[in-house]
């Protein structure tokens, strides 16, 4: 198992295509890349139906579970687990942006990994347009691989450079035969274009480009596939704040004329503010918060939430915050608090708190919250 979960945790989605295309049969047919023949193919091919699924949503995500093995001692004896997504469940609309916010290793790379089938999972179910991805046989999964991207924060590391830019935007365009041959120039030029680059930079590599410039061509190397759900792992948190603002806006852009969605990651809740339909809050593993940006921005409910909202600052002295400050470190997510998670930080902590796990309730219409104060 733990050979099989290297070799995905380590694939980029880019380097995955090339890879596995070798493999594949008739790969010089021209393949109909369209979601519906796709999803054709996935019935004729091993029976698989499309499980029953709300048509509004492209991903539904339910009692998601990715547990890491610790490996102790000489002999990697299991040591425990590290529960780095424990029991996590959201839906996310057609065209629509879900930011996913909270500190560093509560496990949203680990959700967007996953939902991708990047990580094996360890339980629940991810839906994408109703296909159970983790679901798919090998071959089935390499063809459904353009329509679910990813982009990652380090713009840097995420692009190989011994390549110039036309042959990392295309490279998988080929391989997926996203156009015909006869196209494919034009078509680089144009989706270089839709992402602020310039065509006549195509044969430069990516140490000629700056920070914001690589992103874009990271973008660029996404949307060239015709995805229709796109994972952003804090896509702006490498660059400069003047940058971050252009990075997001092309990234509205490309959502409102091609129709994407959406899952965009970020430590960060003032970064999300501007992208997001929907946001969720997560603390060690578990989803504490989910509703609409204008209700969470509106009306924190959990007291992490409203941690997190106070270490934003306001570019106004004559504004009096009370904040709340985060006591303690972030527990360990291996061996983590009883009863609910956040107990050990929290303010408004009771008895029952050490004790019973808060569930996840609807507490307004589409405004769900993990905490006993709202039992
Ligand atoms: N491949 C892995 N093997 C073991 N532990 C991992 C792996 N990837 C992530 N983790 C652990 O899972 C937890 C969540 O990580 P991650 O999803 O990267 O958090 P975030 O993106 O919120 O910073 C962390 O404790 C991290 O150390
Ligand atoms: S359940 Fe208790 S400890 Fe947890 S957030 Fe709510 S009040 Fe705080
Ligand atoms: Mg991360």
């Amino acid at each position: 198992m733990m050979a099989e979960e290297k070799k995905t945790d380590e694939m980029a989605p880019s380097t995955m295509t090339a890879q596995e295309s070798t493999a594949g049969e008739g790969a010089n047919v021209p393949m109909d890349n369209s979601l519906e023949a796709l999803q054709a193919r996935i019935r004729y091919v091993d029976g698989l139906p499309r499980e029953p699924h709300d048509e509004q949503n492209v991903i539904e995500v339910s009692h998601l579970m990715k547990y890491f093995p610790i490996k102790v001692g000489l002999f990697s004896r299991l040591g425990g687990y590290v529960r780095a997504v424990d029991d996590v469940s959201f839906n996310i609309k057609r065209g629509t942006t879900m930011g996913l916010v909270g500190e560093s290793g509560c496990g949203k790379t680990t959700v967007g990994k996953t939902i991708l089938r990047l990580n094996d999972k360890t339980a629940g179910q991810i839906l994408f347009n109703g296909i159970d991805i983790h679901r798919l046989p090998h071959e089935e999964l390499r063809r459904l691989r353009p329509k679910i991207q990813m982009i990652f924060q380090d713009p840097y590391s995420s692009l190989s450079p011994r390549f110039p830019v036309n042959e990392i935007i295309g490279e998988a365009v080929r391989e997926h035969h996203i156009v015909p041959n006869a196209e494919f120039d034009d078509y680089i030029d144009q989706v270089m274009l839709s992402c602020g680059l310039q065509p006549y930079h195509k044969d430069r590599y990516p140490h000629e480009f700056s920070g914001g410039q690589r992103q874009r061509i990271c973008i660029a190397r996404s949307i060239a596939l015709k995805p229709d759900f796109i994972v952003c792992d804090e896509p702006v948190s490498a660059l400069d704040v003047s940058i971050q603002a252009q990075i997001i806006n092309l990234l509205m852009d490309l959502q409102n004329e091609l129709g994407l969605t959406y899952l965009f990651i970020s430590h960060d809740l003032s970064v999300v503010e501007h992208i997001s339909d929907t946001i969720g809050v997560m603390y060690l593993g578990n989803l504490v918060e989910h509703g609409s940006k204008k209700e969470i921005f509106s009306r924190p409910l959990h007291p992490y939430t409203e941690a997190l909202f106070s270490s934003i600052p306001v570019p106004d002295p004559d504004v009096k915050m009370s904040r709340v400050i985060l006591e303690g470190s972030i527990p360990s997510p291996a061996n983590p608090p009883s009863g609910c998670k956040f107990h050990t930080r929290c303010s408004k902590c009771m008895a029952c708190c050490s004790e019973s796990v808060p569930e996840l309730k609807e507490v307004e219409t589409g405004h769900f919250v993990a905490c006993h104060l709202y039992d």
